[in-house]
């Protein structure tokens, strides 16, 4: 039996509020559920449901960070209904991240004595708060009522730091479970390669459009393979660096607070000093330099 993927994905129970409830129905369920089953009188038992909710809240983060650069990487009828519905697959990051929100609120509340000793970190609350404050405000301006109140451009604005700020979020957390806690578990894996893949499009999908945009401004350009070249070589290096992080955290880290004003920023600033960023870093100057240098234009074009 042959199936019109395209057509499917036109259904009205895959689109929209429909699709909203097809995902945030069984997350909820499952939350309920766990509740139910998790001894949440000690903190390890609400912890776990913060996990849980967090697991069951990231993939819709990425999806919706990776939408559009997916409709200019593989234009197709998957990628079309993704783009069609990023603002359902935010909202239900949102909703299962509220699904967390009720947990931190129970841990600091009722635990918090636990919270205080096992789990506080200022830097952390200060990421963590200013994520929930862009999800916040991201979440209310996805309504018509919301979005009236801001600018297009303010609009983008928000949206654009708010998602990326929320990617770096579960992104570093990964990168930290894999190449300095002692212990990852297969997910941790999974969803750092998801978190890299999902930027991983971004990047593919602007050098992508901007060589485009080259061609088109004049078609006769031709290839400059020493930038090329050197465009490609950052690249690979920055793809060894991101599955090495093992290799190279601690001396990178040791010269990236070898000075005290630099330790202090690590006490505050949100994700300083980058580390779980920096092969990012490395890849986004090759994209750029083959995106970028990689094609003259021919004299006195
Ligand atoms: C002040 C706000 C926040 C607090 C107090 C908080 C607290 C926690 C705690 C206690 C855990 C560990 C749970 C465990 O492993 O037992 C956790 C895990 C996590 N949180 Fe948050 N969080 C906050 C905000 C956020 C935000 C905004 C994000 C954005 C994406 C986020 C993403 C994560 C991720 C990815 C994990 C790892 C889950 C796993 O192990 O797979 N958190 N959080």
């Amino acid at each position: 039996m042959n199936i019109d993927l395209a057509e499917a994905l036109k259904s009205r129970f895959v689109n929209g509020w429909n699709l909203f409830w097809l995902i945030t129905g069984p997350i909820s369920a499952v939350m309920v559920f766990s509740m139910m089953r998790a001894d949440l009188s000690n903190a390890e038992g609400v912890s776990s449901m913060i996990q849980l909710s967090v697991r069951c809240a990231v993939p819709w983060l990425y999806l919706a960070f990776a939408a559009s650069s997916a409709q200019v990487l593989f234009s197709g009828p998957f990628s079309l209904w993704l783009l069609r519905n990023r603002k359902i697959m935010g909202l239900c990051f949102s909703a299962a991240m509220g699904w967390q929100l009720l947990f931190i609120v129970w841990l600091v509340s009722v635990h918090r004595d636990y919270y205080v000793t096992e789990v506080y970190v200022l830097r952390d609350v200060i990421e963590g708060t200013v994520g929930y404050l862009f999800l916040i405000a991201m979440t209310l301006t996805s309504f018509r009522f919301g979005r009236k109140l801001l600018k297009p451009r303010r609009w983008k604005l928000l949206h654009k730091s708010g998602i990326y700020f929320l990617w770096a979020y579960a992104f570093s957390v990964y990168w930290w479970n894999l190449f300095y806690y002692p212990s990852p578990v297969l997910l941790d894996y999974v969803y750092y390669l998801g978190g890299f893949s999902a930027w991983g499009l971004r990047a593919a999908a602007w050098s992508k459009k901007h060589r485009q945009l080259a061609k088109k401004e004049s078609p006769e350009v031709s290839s400059r393979p020493a930038f090329v070249l050197m465009g490609v070589v950052f690249v690979g290096f920055g793809l060894i660096a991101a599955g090495t992080g093992l290799v190279w955290r601690e001396p990178v880290e040791a010269f990236l607070l070898g000075h005290t004003i630099s330790q202090d920023l690590e006490l505050y600033l949100p994700y300083w000093p980058f580390t779980p960023f920096l092969p990012l870093f490395i890849i986004a100057l090759g994209a750029f330099l083959w995106a970028k240098y990689g094609m003259a234009r021919p004299a006195g074009a």
